[in-house]
């Protein structure tokens, strides 16, 4: 993601991003924690969907913004509960210690549910302000992603097959699909829905969002296995030792390979009706088939 395009997206987004941060009414301690994991890095890659994805419909950026930044707070909560040590139990990220290994799990836990909360405080707050009707839908379909249908989901499906001998392809799917899939679906929806898209073109970056989010949780898959923990900012070898279902494990990396290559063609193809306009997100998937990060 070193583009023009990117840049521009992840400066607004970082920016916007400390300036919420500095809210003195969060207690020094938290906002510390919270501040650690969200400049710690990271790709910004579900902002950056949002934000293009605004534009693809003919949005305006300002608009999609506290969206752009409440699914990143989100996603950087899900980091921090990720790493812990009743989940994963992952010392790095973001090429540093993690959250808990910082601050402790008690601020960890706190610091993470400080993000998923305020996250909605500043996306409520924008709407308020603006006359958009459909921006309600879009904090409708970041809770949906974030939540018991999605993220929270997926994490708990994660942790349930870990060692399970009996999960299968239907099992996998349905892990990565709302482990991942879902926040990367709804910031695609989010961020069309400030703009003012047609049913045809909602329905078009839905089928784009459900694709690419597998494809990229395979892609995070095969990472695991033959990527450069400096080059990620994460231990790699962590989902073969703790035994989660993962395409790798399932189908062999070479045949995860293919499979993410496919999904890369049919993920492209649901955005036809886009033309030029999907230019970025064509250059996205490009991307994450070959990223080392
Ligand atoms: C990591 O997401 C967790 C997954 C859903 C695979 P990213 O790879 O987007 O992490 P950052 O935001 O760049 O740190
Ligand atoms: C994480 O999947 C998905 C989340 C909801 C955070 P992983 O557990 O594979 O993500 P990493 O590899 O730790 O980033
Ligand atoms: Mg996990
Ligand atoms: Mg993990
Ligand atoms: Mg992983």
């Amino acid at each position: 993601m070193k583009d023009d395009r990117s840049d521009r997206y992840i400066s607004l987004v970082e920016d916007a991003l400390i300036e919420y941060l500095k809210d003195q009414r969060i207690p020094p301690t938290l906002r510390e924690a919270m501040l650690y994991s969200v400049q710690a890095g990271g790709k910004r890659l579900r902002p950056c969907l949002t934000l293009a994805t605004c534009e693809m419909v003919g949005g305006n950026v300002e608009d999609a913004l506290p969206l752009a930044c409440g699914i990143e707070m989100i996603h950087t909560y899900s980091l921090i509960h990720d790493d812990l040590p009743c989940i994963d139990n992952d010392d790095m990220r973001r090429g540093k210690p993690s959250n808990h290994k910082k601050f402790g799990e008690a601020t960890a836990v706190l610091a993470g549910d400080g993000l998923l909360t305020y996250a909605f405080q500043i996306m409520l707050r924008a709407a308020k302000k603006t006359q958009n009707r459909n921006y309600i839908n879009a904090i409708s379909a970041i809770a949906n992603g974030a939540g018991v249908w999605g993220v929270v989901a997926g994490q708990i499906e994660d942790k349930a097959h870990e060692k399970d001998p009996n999960a299968g392809e239907k099992e996998l799917l349905d892990i990565h699909s709302r482990k991942t899939g879902a926040l990367i679906t709804s910031a695609l929806i989010a961020g069309a829905y400030t703009g003012y898209p047609t049913q045809d073109e909602l329905s078009a970056v839905l089928d784009f969002g459900e694709i690419y989010g597998v494809l990229f949780q395979i892609t995070d898959d095969i990472l695991d296995v033959e990527g450069d923990e400096k080059l990620l900012g994460k231990s790699i070898g962590k989902d073969g030792a703790s035994g989660k279902l993962t395409y790798p494990k399932l189908y062999g990396m070479s045949e995860s390979r293919r499979m993410a290559v496919e999904a890369a063609v049919k993920a492209k193809h649901a955005l036809d009706i886009f033309g030029e306009r999907a230019k970025y997100l064509y250059q996205i998937v490009d991307y994450t088939i070959g990223r080392k990060a």
